[in-house]
């Protein structure tokens, strides 16, 4: 996947970038990512991207031109011409909440754009150019780089080969739409904190379902809206009559 990352920070992605998942990614050649500056798209000595808003009021508004040169400079540094259209992505408190479901939709994307948007806000007339406006949570940041690289996070750990075997499995649709069971490592007693015996029992029906009980439990009290999509079987329904109220 190719991602071009649109920004008047390019110092802020380097590091997010080159470290941990997304950097072995990009070193295994699954993910590819290059970051522009938008400064670099403007015209004049000042290389000016915001101006005053029409009708007054606070903050500047980014002004079209540079944003719509880098949009189209990044559509053309597409190297792959395999499936599908490029998505152009602006961040803003204002677009739709990013999801699994939306990370899962993008990470089957050959190429994404990902415009960061500025609270004060953009040139509505740039919204042409734009596919998707994605929210990464209801507060408001002051840009919209760091929910840029939650959205290159998210979308990229779910790339073919981009997590190691251990943790893919994690990804099993098995626990599609419910929060992670409790883990548990070395030692066995921290701090008068046992683990719990079912762990050590080596019994691994019982622990499959003591772990899916859990999530089960844990999804119900902290997020039971996500019990009304998550996929449910029989047994889980039988589960959560049986919870405690
Ligand atoms: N820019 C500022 N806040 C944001 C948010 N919550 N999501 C996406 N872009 C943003």
């Amino acid at each position: 996947m190719e991602v071009d990352i649109l920004t008047i920070f390019p110092g802020m992605f380097p590091g997010v970038m080159s470290e941990s998942i997304l950097g072995r990614a990009q070193s295994k050649g699954i993910l590819t990512v290059r970051v522009h500056d938008i400064r670099d798209f403007a015209l004049g000595k000042h290389r000016i991207v915001d101006d005053y808003p029409f009708g007054g009021g606070p903050g500047m508004v980014m002004k079209p031109e540079p944003i719509a040169a880098a949009i189209e400079h990044a559509l053309l540094c597409r190297e792959s011409d395999a499936g599908g259209e490029s998505r152009v992505l602006l961040t803003t408190p204002a677009g739709r909440p990013f999801t699994q479901g939306l990370a899962r939709e993008y990470a089957a994307c050959e190429h994404l754009v990902i415009l960061c948007g500025h609270y004060e806000g953009i040139d509505e007339r740039v919204g042409t150019l734009v596919t998707d406006e994605v929210s990464v949570g209801d507060y408001v940041l002051t840009g919209g780089e760091i929910p840029a690289m939650v959205i290159v996070d998210a979308t990229a750990r779910l790339l073919p080969g981009a997590l190691g075997d251990e943790a893919s499995a994690a990804e099993d649709s098995f626990w599609e739409g419910l929060l992670d069971y409790p883990h548990y490592t070395r030692p066995r007693q921290w701090r008068s904190l046992e683990v719990p015996d079912v762990l050590i029992s080596g019994d691994h029906e019982r622990i499959r379902r003591w772990r899916r009980e859990q999530s089960l439990e844990r999804t119900r009290r902290r997020r039971p809206d996500l019990l009304e999509h998550a996929e449910l079987t029989e047994e889980d329904l039988k589960t959560l009559r049986n919870l405690a109220p």
